[in-house]
C-alpha cells in the first residue's frame, strides 16, 4: 500500500484559492485524477494551502512540509517508488512528477506575491497621516523689503546694489561730510582700515550710481549698514536701509513730499497724515524728516486701556513716528560726482527697513529680527 498522500495534509489549509498560485489548477487537477484519484485531491489541497500561506515565513513552512528534502511528503512518496510494482511505479511516478513540477511553479508565485505586497506596503499606506512638508517663506525684513521695492518699482525706481564695504570718501567725504564733522561721530563707524569703512548709511549707494551714470536718475539703494551702536531693544550694529535718489531737471520738494506721502500710506493705510520737518544732514539742503501720524494712537498720543487713558507706548506720547530722512540733494554732492548743480535737481530719501517693520508689525525688540527664531519668523 503506498504512502497516503492526504494523510498530512493540514485542514487549516484548506481554505483558499488555489487557482491565484496556478491558472490551469482545474486542468491540472483533471490531469492527476485521471491518473489517480487521491493524486488529484491532495495536489488541489497543496495548491490552496501554498496560495493561503499569509507570509513568506508560513509559505516556507508549508513548502517544506510538501517539497522539503527531508520532510517533504512529495519527496518520501517520490523516494518509495521502487518499492512498487513496475505498473504503479511507471503511473504514480508520472503523477508525482507533475505535481512536484506544478507545486513548485505555484510556491514561486505566491512567494512574488508576497514579496510584491511588502514592498507595496513599505511604498504607500494612504490610510497613515500625512507628513505635512516644511514650508518656508520670505523672511519678514525680506518681505517689507520687496513690497518697497515693488512700490517704488511702480513709480519708476529701479534697483542699485552697492558695496557694504565701503571707501571712507564715499561714505562720507563725497557726501559733503567736512573731514572733522562731528556727523561722522554720529554715525559710529566700524573702520575696517584708514580709509575703508562698513558703510553707515545706503546712502553712498547715490555717489557710486551718480559717477556711473548721466542724469536723469531715478533709483533705490536697499541693502544692509553696520554702526557701531550699543545694543538695545531699538538699535543694533547691524541693521537694513533703503534710500531713493530722484535726479532730473526741476526736481522740487513738492515731489519728493508727493513721493513719501504716497510710500507712507502704501505701508501704513490710505488714511495716513504725514508730517515734513526741517533737520540736518550734510548731503541735502534743504534736509527734512518725515513723520507719520501714530498708526496705534491715531496721532492722540493716548490710548484706551482697561484702566483708563494711557500714554501710547509707539509714539511715546508724541502722535508722531519718525518715518525717515530726506531732502533736496546738496549742490556739493553734485559737484562731487562732475554733476553740474545749475542743470540739475534732484531730491533723496533714506529708511530703516527694521523701523518701517516694527511700527507695522508691532515689534517691540529690534533683536528678534537677527536671531532666526522660528516662532518669530513664522508669524509673518
Ligand atoms: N543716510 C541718512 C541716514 O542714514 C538718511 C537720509 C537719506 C537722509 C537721504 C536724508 C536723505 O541717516
Amino acid at each position: 500500500m503506498p504512502l497516503d498522500l492526504l494523510k498530512p495534509i493540514d485542514p487549516a489549509w484548506t481554505s483558499g484559492d488555489g487557482s491565484a498560485v496556478d491558472p490551469e489548477l482545474a486542468a491540472h487537477v483533471a490531469e492527476l485524477t485521471a491518473i489517480d484519484g487521491t493524486l488529484g485531491r491532495f495536489y488541489a489541497a497543496a495548491a490552496v494551502a501554498l496560495a493561503s500561506a499569509p507570509d513568506p515565513a508560513t509559505l516556507r513552512e508549508r513548502q517544506l512540509a510538501l517539497l522539503g528534502r527531508e520532510r517533504g511528503i512529495v519527496t518520501h512518496a517520490l523516494a518509495e517508488l521502487p518499492t512498487l510494482s513496475v505498473e504503479e511505479r511507471k503511473r504514480r511516478g508520472r503523477g508525482l512528477n507533475l505535481i512536484k513540477r506544478w507545486l513548485t511553479d505555484a510556491e514561486a508565485r505566491r512567494r512574488a506575491a508576497l514579496e510584491a505586497a511588502a514592498q507595496a506596503g513599505d511604498a504607500l499606506d494612504v490610510t497613515l497621516p500625512g507628513q505635512r512638508p516644511w514650508v518656508g517663506r520670505a523672511h519678514v525684513l525680506a518681505q517689507v523689503r520687496d513690497e518697497l521695492l515693488d512700490l517704488f518699482h511702480g513709480l519708476g525706481y529701479s534697483v542699485y546694489t552697492s558695496r557694504e564695504v565701503e571707501l571712507d570718501e564715499y561714505n562720507f567725504g563725497k557726501l559733503n561730510f567736512a573731514p572733522d564733522h562731528p556727523a561722522r561721530d554720529a554715525h559710529d563707524t566700524y573702520f575696517v582700515g584708514d580709509d575703508v569703512v562698513l558703510r553707515t548709511h545706503t546712502s553712498p549707494g547715490w555717489v557710486r550710481a551718480m559717477e556711473e551714470r548721466k542724469p536723469p536718475l531715478r533709483l533705490v539703494f536697499p541693502g544692509r549698514v553696520y554702526r557701531a551702536e550699543q545694543v538695545d531693544a531699538s538699535h543694533m550694529d547691524q541693521f537694513h536701509q533703503i534710500d531713493g535718489l530722484f535726479v532730473d531737471r526741476d526736481v522740487s520738494m513738492a515731489d519728493l513730499k508727493a513721493t513719501l506721502t504716497t510710500f507712507a500710506r502704501s505701508i501704513y493705510g490710505p488714511e495716513t497724515r504725514t508730517r515734513l520737518i526741517p533737520i540736518y544732514f550734510p548731503f541735502v539742503e534743504p534736509g527734512c524728516q518725515m513723520d507719520a501720524a501714530c498708526v496705534v494712537c491715531g496721532g492722540d498720543g493716548f490710548v484706551r486701556t482697561d484702566d483708563g487713558m494711557k500714554r501710547c507706548g509707539v509714539c511715546g506720547g508724541s502722535g508722531w513716528i519718525e518715518l525717515l530722512g530726506a531732502g533736496m540733494v546738496h549742490p556739493n554732492v553734485f559737484r562731487a560726482v562732475g554733476y553740474d548743480p545749475e542743470e540739475v535737481t534732484g531730491f533723496a530719501f533714506g529708511m530703516g527697513l527694521e523701523r518701517i517693520a516694527m511700527v507695522r508689525y508691532r515689534v517691540p525688540e529690534i533683536r528678534l529680527f537677527l536671531e532666526n527664531d522660528i516662532r518669530f519668523l513664522r508669524q509673518f
